[in-house]
């Protein structure tokens, strides 16, 4: 049987305080929505229907992609919310699974799980249940004497006898499409709220005769929502912690999980070894043997094989096997370190590439620049790359010596195995084999210092 998810991102929630609506704050890089999209699609989904709404033209583009968008005009409840989405439906018959787009825990076997119980039995609804301790604020399953689900009943029309029921609605669900549409057109918003329930389906599902199931979750961490920075900082903690988890099964040592963040679409081949306070985020890859850390921050960068990456950031850039990087080096987009090659401390290189097995080990800018093989950049030398209104290459042939405090001013050209002087200001392109020295000549006054007494004020 097909399988449709909707997907509820319409609220505002002002509890965020955010110009931002709810749904587009991220959760370790990830907007929560996308998490809510990611699991509806590994759950099996043949097709996601997004209900937007407050502030939609910051959701939308989250979302069109690869759900259909609907808008749901007016904020008049959950029901209303589903309702949105019926056009896009039309033709569909099968499973509905309502999810909703501030939960981003939820596991996509969970939501399998709802599906095939609803299939089994050919039930109207499953609704994700949990046992909370503390359930204030959630709808509670209120069951018959045979203890069958009856109905939810919302916190705010709950009777204190209701309210004293700790079986709580996640909010997720697995409805049969004709049975959930049908239900809604009796749906009305008669209750404290004033607001259009989705919850009442249930009810109006059983008077019409249908099965209508409880699914109770023994995990009801993955039902969290997100109202609050509270709940998006609780959120983070348990996917980072999840997340972690699975990388440590799979062979990655983290010194300090607490203090390492990777996001869902990072990858670690084992052996690699993470010291504390690490960030790894969006397309991130680090190959085996390499240690990270401490205090480094990876985004979209590929890191080969047996890679030392000490104190580093780095954002869309690639370092080849047994680089070496740090501590404190600063890798812009477009920085590429072959293989074995090195950018030490309080090295910037943006959009250059360094040849196999050479190095820029200490305070270096390399920018727009080529570096070939066996090359040793001096400290302090910087390629002035910018002339304040356009960006210059440089280029550095195989086995060249650049000596310290070397200004290369591009476009440059700096021939295989030429020697530059340190201190230099190279503005001519230097010839391969080559000796340049571009500095002023130093000169002497003997004895000037005993001729000239400097007099002490006293
Ligand atoms: C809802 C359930 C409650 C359940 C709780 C779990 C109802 C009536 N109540 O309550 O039983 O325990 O979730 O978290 O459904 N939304 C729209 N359009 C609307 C209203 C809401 O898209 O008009 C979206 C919100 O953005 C949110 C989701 O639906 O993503 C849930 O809405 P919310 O107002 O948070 O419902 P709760 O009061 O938490
Ligand atoms: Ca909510």
């Amino acid at each position: 049987m097909e399988t449709a998810a909707i997907i509820l991102a319409a609220g505002a929630g002002t509890r965020m305080k955010s110009k931002k609506p709810k749904v587009v704050h991220e959760v370790l890089g990830r907007p929560l929505v996308r998490w809510v999209v990611e699991a509806a699609k590994a759950a099996g989904a043949d097709e996601v229907v997004t209900v937007v709404g407050h502030m939609r033209e910051q959701v939308i583009p989250l979302v069109e992609d690869d759900t259909d968008v609907v808008v749901q005009q007016a904020q008049r409840g959950t029901a209303d919310a589903v309702l949105a989405a019926q056009e896009a439906l039309a033709d569909f018959d099968g499973a509905v699974v309502v999810l909703s787009g501030d939960s981003p825990l939820i596991r996509p076997e969970t939501i399998a799980e709802m599906v095939a119980l609803r299939e089994e039995h050919n039930a109207a609804v499953v609704v994700l249940t949990m046992e909370l301790a503390n359930p204030f604020g959630y709808g509670r399953i209120v069951r018959d004497s045979a203890g069958e689900v009856a109905r939810i009943v919302e916190q705010k029309d709950a009777t204190p006898e209701e309210a004293a029921l700790t079986e709580c609605n996640s909010g997720f669900y697995c409805f049969d499409a004709k049975a959930l549409f049908e239900a809604l057109k009796q749906v009305d918003s008669d209750n404290a709220q004033g607001e259009f329930y989705l919850t009442d389906v249930l009810a109006i599902s059983r008077a019409a005769g249908r099965p209508v199931l409880a699914y109770k979750t023994d995990d009801p961490e993955q039902c969290l929502g997100v109202n609050s920075r509270r709940q998006l900082a609780d959120a983070t903690a348990v996917m980072q912690r999840r997340i972690n988890d699975a990388h440590m099964a799979a062979g990655v040592t983290m010194w300090d999980p607490a203090t390492t963040f990777i996001g869902p679409e990072v990858k670690i081949a084992p052996d690699v070894e993470l010291l504390p306070s690490v960030m790894l985020m969006g397309a991130t890859s680090i190959g085996e043997d390499s240690v990270i850390g401490p205090n480094s921050r990876l985004t979209d960068t590929q890191v080969g094989c047996g890679c030392v990456v000490d104190e580093t950031v780095a954002i869309e850039a690639r370092i080849d096997d047994g680089a070496t990087c740090g501590p404190r080096a600063y890798l812009r987009p477009a920085a590429h370190l072959c293989e074995g090659a090195k950018a030490g401390t309080h090295v910037e290189i943006k959009k250059s590439t360094v040849g196999k097995g050479s190095k820029v080990p200490h305070l270096s800018y390399i920018g727009d620049t080529t570096i070939g093989e066996g090359v040793n950049i001096g400290a302090g030398s910087i390629t002035c790359n910018y002339d304040g209104a356009n960006k210059h290459a440089t280029v550095i042939g195989d086995g060249a010596f650049i000596g310290s405090d070397t200004m290369m001013v591009a476009p440059v050209t700096i021939g295989a195995g030429a020697l530059v002087g340190a201190g230099s200001t190279i503005t001519k392109d230097v010839s391969a084999g080559a000796l340049a020295l571009g500095r002023a000549k130093q000169s002497e006054i003997a004895g000037w210092v005993a001729a000239h007494p400097i007099e002490k004020k006293k």
